[in-house]
């Protein structure tokens, strides 16, 4: 019985010390969060474009399968130098490809958010969270990305991803859903992560 009673306690502090929760944030907080994550959300962008075209153009897309790849990318490694320890890239998105991108609860509803239009029929443009996980609290920027043309010979229908690149996803991604996305789809997001301690200081 005192056993039980123990193994119940100890589950008590253990699930409370892993509890997490959304707050508010301030505009002061949106501001700084909004401008660190805007830029480096953008240059991974570029980065990731300009990285694709190159192998592309070097030997097709079979050849840069490898390349969409956060770990591929050069600001991945630029982040982990120039920019506050904290900072944490990741891509989200329901239908993906690695299993290591799919949304945790509070990316799902970022990427929900993103996905609907608003107002005016317009999409948002980025949204921000500040999350405690625990005793921990961290800010999360998410900009929206959509498919572009060049992005379908790997991620587009079957007509449109060539056997050999075909092949090769079958046998890296056995369970992929990145596929049968049409230009302009939404794609995800691009998730910047960084501690209350880094974006305050
Ligand atoms: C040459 C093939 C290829 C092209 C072209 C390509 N991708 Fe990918 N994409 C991949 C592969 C392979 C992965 C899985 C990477 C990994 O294991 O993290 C991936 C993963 C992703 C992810 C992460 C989510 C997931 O599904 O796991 C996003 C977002 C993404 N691609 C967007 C794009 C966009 C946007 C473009 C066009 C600018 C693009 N991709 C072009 C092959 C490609």
């Amino acid at each position: 019985m005192i056993k039980n009673r123990i193994l119940l306690f100890i589950t008590i502090v253990f699930a409370n010390s892993c509890s997490s929760s959304i707050n508010d944030i301030s505009s002061n907080e949106r501001v700084k969060l909004v401008d660190i994550g805007g830029s480096v959300a953008q240059a991974f962008q570029k980065d990731l474009f300009r990285h694709l075209s190159e192998a592309i153009g070097d030997g097709g897309a079979p050849n840069a399968i490898s390349v969409c790849n956060l770990e591929a990318l050069e600001i991945t490694k630029a982040a982990q130098r120039g920019f506050p320890q904290s900072l944490e890239i990741k891509r989200v998105s329901f239908k993906f490809r690695n299993a290591k991108n799919a949304p945790d609860k509070y990316e799902a509803e970022a990427l929900n958010y993103l996905a609907t239009p608003q107002k005016g029929d317009a999409y948002p443009i980025n949204t921000v969270q500040k999350i405690n996980f625990g005793k921990e609290t961290v800010f999360r920027f998410y900009k929206p990305m959509r498919m572009a043309e060049m992005c379908l010979q790997c991620h587009g229908s079957d007509k449109q991803i060539s056997d050999v690149v075909a092949e090769k996803l079958t046998e890296l991604y056995p369970n992929d859903l990145a596929v049968d996305y049409k230009r302009g789809d939404f794609r995800g997001a691009i998730r910047i992560q960084i501690s209350k301690e880094d974006l305050l200081k």
